[in-house]
Parts: structure tokens; C-alpha cells; sequence
């Protein structure tokens, strides 16, 4: 049975794409063509959807010349994933509650709201017009989930006197970040605070970045910094401002192993310097 529906769609599909065809027959004006069409989607208005685990998505379907004197037809919403019925209309049937369906009188909208978006809910909705035959166009969300990283973290060693330089990229977000925030220890950054050469570069895009950059690192610096985007997770580092006494295999370490020894001896020698 469900295949024989899944043919019936794809036939619809197909039927809808011979309509479009015929519509654009030279000699017929813009405005003609479109009152004697039928109903018919406004695919710009009805796109694919990228939405942010958790955050409300709106899956949106416009359709065009849907209702007229002879005859008022229904838009339904359908989850290709196991053929469920979510939407007829105003009305919403699943008895999943994240799902809604949204529709202002006299708007060609026909929009499917989800609620707290998980990555299962991603794959193809259709949006059904129940005209004989049906009219289907097919939407395809992704919920994705954004990630924050500080380079060179979770622990960053830096001699005292040099520059803190941390760069907190924000990647998969579907909208720049509004702003990312700063904290030192609990407490957001002042970048007019009486410490001075304190400053932060953000730059706003797919990838965004956002740069914070303290002069003349002093012991007081040292601690947790955490980058903290509006739509996105945050994330920590630890920074541990070395007080010059540091060993000299510093300077001369090779390779990784080396390195990450040398750092655990560097945490034993702040441990004891702020314990001795
Ligand atoms: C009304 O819609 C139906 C179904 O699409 C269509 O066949 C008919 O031509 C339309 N009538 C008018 C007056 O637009
Ligand atoms: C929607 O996404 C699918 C899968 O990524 C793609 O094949 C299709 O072309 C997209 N449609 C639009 C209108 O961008
Ligand atoms: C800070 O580090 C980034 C890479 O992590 C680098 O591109 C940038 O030039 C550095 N800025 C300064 C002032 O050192
Ligand atoms: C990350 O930083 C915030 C704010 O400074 C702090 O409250 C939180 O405990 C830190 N988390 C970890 C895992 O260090």
C-alpha cells in the first residue's frame, strides 16, 4: 500500500513539473498565466530549511492560486521518513506536540513549526496540496548542531610578559553569532577595565572568529577563559601564565611527548608557587 502511494507522489511530482512546463508557452502574459494555472508552489518562498538543535524550525510552503470560486483545497504536511501525517491544514495530527501547524487566514503560508528540532527529525517533509492529482513539493531539513572550539585549548601555557592570545572560531551556526562573549574566571571581560591592553576582534560569518588578545601577561591572568557565543555552546581553556622560571627543555623541546611532559612539570611548578 505504501508503495503503491509512494508511486502516486512521484507521479503527482512529475505531473506538477509537465504544469510548469505548459505555463510557460510564449504569447500568454505573466498575469494570465498565473490566474489560469491552479494551485502551484512559490518554491522561493518554500525552501530548504538548516535549523540549530533545539531551536524552533519553520518549514514554510507557499502555494499560489489555491483556493478560488469552484473549489478550496487542503495542504498537508508529511514526513517522508515513515509517511506520517503531521498537518492537514490548520490542524495538527500527529500526537507528537512538537509539531504545529501555522497558517494566518488569507496568507498562501502553510508553515510546519517543530519544536526543540532533534538530528532524527532531519531528513524530507512534503508539503501536499490535495488537488486531483496531488500536488507535492518536497523540503529537506537538517538540524545541525554548532561547535565552538578554542585553538590550542583545553590548556594553554604562556611566559609572563608575553601576549594571551585566544581564538575562539564558531563553526555551523545558521546565523553569525549576534555577539560572543568573553569571561575570565566567572566574570564577562571589560575591555575598559583599568588592567588595559585588553582587546577582542570578532569577526562575523559562516565561520565566525573571535580574537582576544591581553598584553603583557601577568600571573593574575592565569585561570579559566571561557568564549561564549549567543547561539552557540561555549568553550573553555585554561590558561597558565608561567613565571619565566620554566625549565629549558622549553625552549629546546622537540616533539609532542616531550611538550606535553614539559607542561605537566610547568603545572607542578605554578602548583608550587602558589603553594609555597
Ligand atoms: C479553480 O481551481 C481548480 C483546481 O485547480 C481549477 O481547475 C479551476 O480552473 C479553477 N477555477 C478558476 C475560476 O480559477
Ligand atoms: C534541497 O536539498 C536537497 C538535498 O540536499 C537538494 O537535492 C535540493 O536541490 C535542495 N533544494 C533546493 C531548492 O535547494
Ligand atoms: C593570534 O593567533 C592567531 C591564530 O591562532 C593568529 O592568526 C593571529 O595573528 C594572532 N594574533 C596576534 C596579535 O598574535
Ligand atoms: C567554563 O567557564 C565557565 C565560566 O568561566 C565556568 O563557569 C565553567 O565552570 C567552566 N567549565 C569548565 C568545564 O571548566
Amino acid at each position: 500500500m505504501w508503495i503503491l502511494l509512494y508511486f502516486t507522489i512521484l507521479g503527482t511530482y512529475t505531473a506538477f513539473g509537465a504544469v510548469q512546463t505548459g505555463s510557460a508557452v510564449p504569447g500568454n502574459s505573466v498575469s494570465d498565466a498565473a490566474t489560469t494555472r491552479g494551485p502551484h508552489f512559490d518554491t522561493a518562498a518554500s525552501k530548504n530549511v538548516t535549523a540549530l538543535l533545539g531551536k524552533t524550525a519553520y518549514l514554510n510552503c507557499r502555494v499560489k492560486n489555491l483556493a478560488n470560486r469552484t473549489m478550496s483545497l487542503q495542504v498537508s504536511w508529511v514526513r517522508h521518513r515513515d509517511v506520517h501525517l503531521l498537518t492537514v491544514g490548520h490542524y495538527t495530527y500527529t500526537s507528537d506536540q512538537r509539531f504545529r501547524a501555522i497558517h494566518q487566514p488569507h496568507s498562501e503560508d502553510w508553515t510546519l513549526q517543530i519544536k526543540y528540532p532533534q538530528h532524527r527529525d532531519s531528513g524530507i517533509y512534503e508539503c501536499q496540496v490535495s488537488s486531483t492529482p496531488h500536488l507535492s513539493h518536497f523540503i529537506h531539513l537538517t538540524v545541525i548542531e554548532p561547535d565552538t572550539e578554542i585553538i590550542g585549548g583545553p590548556e594553554l601555557f604562556i611566559d609572563r610578559g608575553s601576549t594571551i592570545n585566544l581564538t575562539c572560531v564558531v563553526r555551523h551556526s545558521p546565523e553569525p553569532p549576534a555577539y560572543i562573549f568573553w569571561n575570565h574566571n566567572e566574570a564577562i571581560i571589560s575591555y575598559s577595565s583599568s588592567r588595559g591592553g585588553v582587546s577582542v576582534a570578532t569577526e562575523r560569518g559562516e565561520t565566525s572568529r573571535s580574537v582576544l588578545l591581553i598584553q603583557k601577561a601577568t600571573a593574575s591572568d592565569s585561570g579559566n577563559y571561557q568564549c561564549n557565543p549567543s547561539n552557540a555552546r561555549p568553550a573553555n581553556v585554561s590558561v597558565h601564565v608561567l613565571n619565566g622560571e620554566h625549565p629549558e627543555a622549553m625552549q629546546h623541546g622537540g616533539n609532542q611527548r616531550m611538550g606535553s611532559s614539559v607542561n605537566i612539570f610547568a603545572l607542578l611548578t605554578i602548583v608550587l608557587y602558589t603553594y609555597c
